[in-house]
């Protein structure tokens, strides 16, 4: 049992893995022993990210605008000359475009569905065979996709495309789930409410206060707190678990 949150011998991808919420998961799955390859489209800011998560074990940084298909194609070519399996993939690069439902550009709704969707969707479809050769019965492969709160209840954000690919990442959880298990791969997603990253930043300079009077636990996630959740999906202890949406939310589902 003492090895149930092991991850030695585990090879894992983390899309936006440079800074934020993907960067706290990369370090836990580091951590827990797991070799890491993390992505994202500032190749400069990837490097750096991956020479200071290097402390913590073996991490490779491989740049890449995952919301893109022939960069899709592209990266997931060398990942998979470098890789024959992948043993967790955290499907965490996601993008938000804030904007009043009267004035949501077409720009912006693009950017949000290729990112949190198209993109995530074909990357995965695109590892597939090293997802299959690295998943056994005892221990299956595991996908884990970076959902939000957002997609379950209306936002206090006007961000409306976001919350609806959020919603559809759920929804797409439980398919690939339910379609992959025969595959010895499974499928959860997290679904964070709010942490300190760049992406919530602006809000929590504006907003802060109410975003934090609105969790009953009563203050914001912390690297722990998410990293806790991803380690335990990625390893023994969540083989059994699929098709899951897990809030990390200090409670705000509950009001
Ligand atoms: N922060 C929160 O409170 C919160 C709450 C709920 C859900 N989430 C979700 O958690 C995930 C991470 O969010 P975060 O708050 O950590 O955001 P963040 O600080 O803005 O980080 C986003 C990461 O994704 C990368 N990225 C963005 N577009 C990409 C693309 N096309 N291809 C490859 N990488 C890309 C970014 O790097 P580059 O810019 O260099 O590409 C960065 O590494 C997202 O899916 C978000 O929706 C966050």
């Amino acid at each position: 049992m003492k090895q149930l949150f092991s991850l030695e011998g585990k090879v894992a991808l983390v899309t936006g893995g440079s800074r934020g919420i993907g960067k706290m998961i990369a370090r836990g799955l580091l951590e827990y022993g797991a070799k890491v390859y993390i992505s994202s489209r500032k190749a400069a800011a990837c490097e750096d990210a991956c020479r200071e998560l290097s402390a913590f074990g073996d991490c490779v940084a491989l740049p890449a605008d995952l919301s893109r298909m022939d960069e899709i194609g592209r990266f997931t070519a060398e990942l998979a000359a470098r890789e024959p399996k992948l043993h967790i993939l955290v499907n965490n690069a996601g993008v938000s475009w804030g904007a009043k439902l009267g004035e949501v550009p077409e720009k912006g709704w693009d950017k949000v569905m290729d990112t949190n969707l198209k993109g995530l969707f074909f990357l995965t479809q695109a590892l597939l065979p090293q997802l299959e050769a690295a998943g056994t019965a005892a221990d299956p492969a595991r996908i884990i996709n970076i959902g939000s709160i957002d997609g379950i209840q209306v936002s206090l954000f006007d961000a409306i495309g976001y919350g609806a690919s959020k919603a559809g990442l759920h929804h797409m959880t439980r398919t690939m789930a339910n379609r992959l298990a025969a595959r010895h791969i499974t499928a959860n997603a997290i679904a964070p409410g709010g942490f300190e990253t760049d992406m919530l930043a602006p809000m929590m300079a504006t907003i802060g206060d109410q975003i934090v009077g609105g969790v009953p636990l009563g203050r914001i996630g912390g690297a722990e707190d998410i990293a806790g959740v991803a380690v335990m999906l990625a390893s023994r202890a969540g083989a059994y678990v699929t098709g899951a949406i897990i809030p990390v939310d200090g409670g705000v589902l509950t009001l």
